[in-house]
């Protein structure tokens, strides 16, 4: 695979061709927020909090750098006003979802982020797909799901699966934004326990 040039913050970068605009810009030593990224498994571009600005062949877009390829010369923006803007009100919905997120109170507190903007959303769950992309790619056991769309969609654990796995395994707890995975879990665990009563 060739070597291709770009330019990120106004830093020459060589990366082979293939390379995301994310692990580029980590090759130079920069940092774009990420929030669904795992650098095991494919990448996704669920949050869009990894937005950066690209110009190239003359056109100026935004794009989700873990998805994106880096070409060759191309010019990156990793943190103008316009898209500090953009994380800003991203996380201003997540955190509708999980105020009390570690990870989110940090971001929020980079990007002046106000937690009490959007009305609270009754599930903690941000579809990042950590969980569940994990479970699939890494332990090939799919023993939790998406399930219900829109503002409905949540995560749930799949009983026949979960009851014999998890317990040994709890693998995709630390990738949580959120504190969800654990309450899911949880549930999911005593539902079966109930079921399991005689
Ligand atoms: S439960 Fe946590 S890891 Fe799983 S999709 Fe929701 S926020 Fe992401
Ligand atoms: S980290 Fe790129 S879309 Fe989430």
């Amino acid at each position: 695979m060739s070597d291709i040039s770009l330019q990120i913050n106004e830093q020459e970068v060589v990366v082979k061709e293939g390379t995301t605009i994310l692990e580029a810009a980590k090759h130079a030593g920069i940092s774009i927020p990420t929030l669904c990224h795992h650098d095991k498994l494919k990448p996704y571009g669920g949050c869009r909090l990894c937005i950066v600005e690209a110009q190239s062949r003359g056109k100026t877009t935004m794009v989700a750098s873990c998805v994106y390829p880096a070409e060759s010369g191309m010019v990156i923006k990793t943190s103008t006003q316009k898209i500090k803007k953009i994380r800003k009100t991203l996380l201003e919905l997540l955190l509708a979802h999980s105020p009390d997120s570690p990870q989110l109170q940090e971001l929020a507190k980079e990007y002046g982020a106000d937690k009490e903007r959007y009305d609270k959303e009754s599930s903690f769950c941000i579809h990042c797909g950590l969980c569940v992309r994990y479970c699939a790619e890494i332990k090939k056991k799919n023993a939790l799901g998406f399930v219900n769309r829109g503002t409905k969609k949540e995560i749930s654990f799949i009983p026949e699966i979960a009851s014999k796995e998890c317990e040994a395994c709890k693998e995709c707890f630390p990738l949580c934004p959120t504190s969800y995975l654990q309450a899911a879990y949880v549930l999911a665990k005593s539902l079966t326990q109930l079921t399991q009563m005689p």
